[in-house]
């Protein structure tokens, strides 16, 4: 299977469904599952409450994308023009050496939160002395995660106050390993189970109980080099520099990641508030707010490296529910979480050197004129616009 879809734009709607249809090896009628209404009132009335409609988003695929040795069609469901263009013409680029991605342990944390907690130090003591037996009796709760070689794998304990209006407060962290799940469930359920036992180890109360966003253990790596001329090398590893210097400029170079990352996530049925929030707490841990991918000019080549936490699911929780994800990943191959995240990961490293090329060369207005045109002709086969002047646009 190539992803390269060369002259893919200018194709009919029609056509290009045909062509995905073979490259993907789908059977006949697969697209119907991105048509108008796929999504049916019964379903969506079952997803969330007070439900009076379904509402759709585009469809689309990002092409030429090559991803740890495998050629990659990536879906991606998004209402900003020249998303999709700017994906595709960054995968071309980066194609000669491809995307590489390395990925942690897909580990989660649970929070437990105990308040009035008369000694702190005694409590986490306790706690710290207990961890062992706590991780057993929450893998008790999950024998299923356990058959799938995950499941609770550590306890961590730390304290947060020591007095003040909640008293002292500790927060014990589950360590979860949630294999192909994105885990909210699974987690929230233990941490539950947990709490009055590791409140009474404590010397407290028990008050929150649920998963952190922050996934710091479970993020990927994406890294590319890409063969460009010195000066244009110059310029984006300068902008990357002035997104290291500056939270205002980090928080627009990172939302240019994420345009490429949530496109991938929303057409494959993820929780993409909880990539969000994590991807962005992750960005300041240090205390200052960072760029998530940075470039360098190494002499030869521009190289660019993205870190990101990403809790995808490709099983459980509302993946396959809908009609369309259940298409998405089977565009993208993807049958674990760790490859669905290197996808959306590696989508948004696209995005954002797509980005920082037109920025830091012709500007990105250029871009803007051309979708302004693409908006008034809906119909019209013209290339679309991309975030970098494109050589050929997919
Ligand atoms: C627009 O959706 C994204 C950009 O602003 C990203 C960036 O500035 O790097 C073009």
């Amino acid at each position: 299977m190539s992803s390269r879809l060369s002259g893919f734009y200018r194709l009919g709607l029609a056509e290009r469904r045909r062509r995905l249809l073979v490259a993907a090896d789908l059977p006949e009628g697969a697209f119907a599952a991105v048509d108008p209404g796929a999504l049916s009132l019964d379903v969506a009335d079952g997803m969330i409450e007070n439900v009076v409609g379904t509402y759709a988003l585009p469809f689309a695929i990002a092409a030429n994308f090559h991803i740890d040795g495998t050629d990659v069609l990536v879906p991606m469901a998004i209402e900003e023009p020249s998303v999709v263009a700017a994906a595709s013409n960054a995968a071309r680029m980066a194609r000669p050496a491809g995307f590489t991605t390395v990925h942690s342990a897909p580990i989660m944390v649970g929070q437990i939160q105990v308040t009035n907690v008369v000694d702190v130090d005694a409590g986490a003591a306790a706690l710290r002395d207990a961890a062992g037996s706590l991780v057993e009796a929450a893998r008790a709760v999950v024998p299923r995660l356990i058959e799938r070689g995950g499941g609770p794998v550590g306890l961590e304990v730390r304290v947060l106050a020591r007095d003040g209006a909640d008293g002292g407060v500790i927060v014990a962290h589950l360590l979860v390993d949630c294999r192909d799940a994105m885990g909210a469930n699974t987690v929230n359920t233990l941490c539950e189970a947990l709490a009055d036992r590791v409140a009474a180890l404590a010397g407290g109360r028990a008050g929150l109980r649920i998963l952190s966003n922050l996934t710091d253990g479970r993020t990927v790596t994406v890294r590319c080099r890409i063969a460009e001329e010195p000066a244009v090398r110059a310029v984006i590893a300068a902008a990357s520099r002035f997104a290291e210097l500056d939270p205002y400029r980090a928080a627009t170079h990172n939302k240019g990641i994420m345009n490429g990352v949530d496109a991938v996530l929303v057409a494959t049925g993820q929780d993409w508030r909880a990539v969000e929030a994590g991807a962005h707490a992750y960005a300041a841990r240090t205390g200052l707010y960072r760029p998530l991918a940075v470039w360098r000019d190494d002499g030869e080549a521009l190289v660019g490296e993205l870190v990101i936490p990403l809790a995808v699911g490709t099983v459980g929780g509302s993946v396959h529910a809908h009609p369309g994800s259940r298409l998405a990943l089977a565009l993208c191959g993807a049958k674990t979480a760790e490859r669905l995240a290197a996808i959306a990961a590696t989508a948004g490293l696209a995005t954002n050197l797509a980005a920082l090329r037109a920025l830091a060369t012709e500007g990105i207005q250029r871009g803007h004129m051309a979708l302004h045109a693409r908006k008034q002709t809906p119909d019209s086969h013209r290339p679309p616009a991309a975030q970098l002047p494109p050589k050929e646009s997919t």
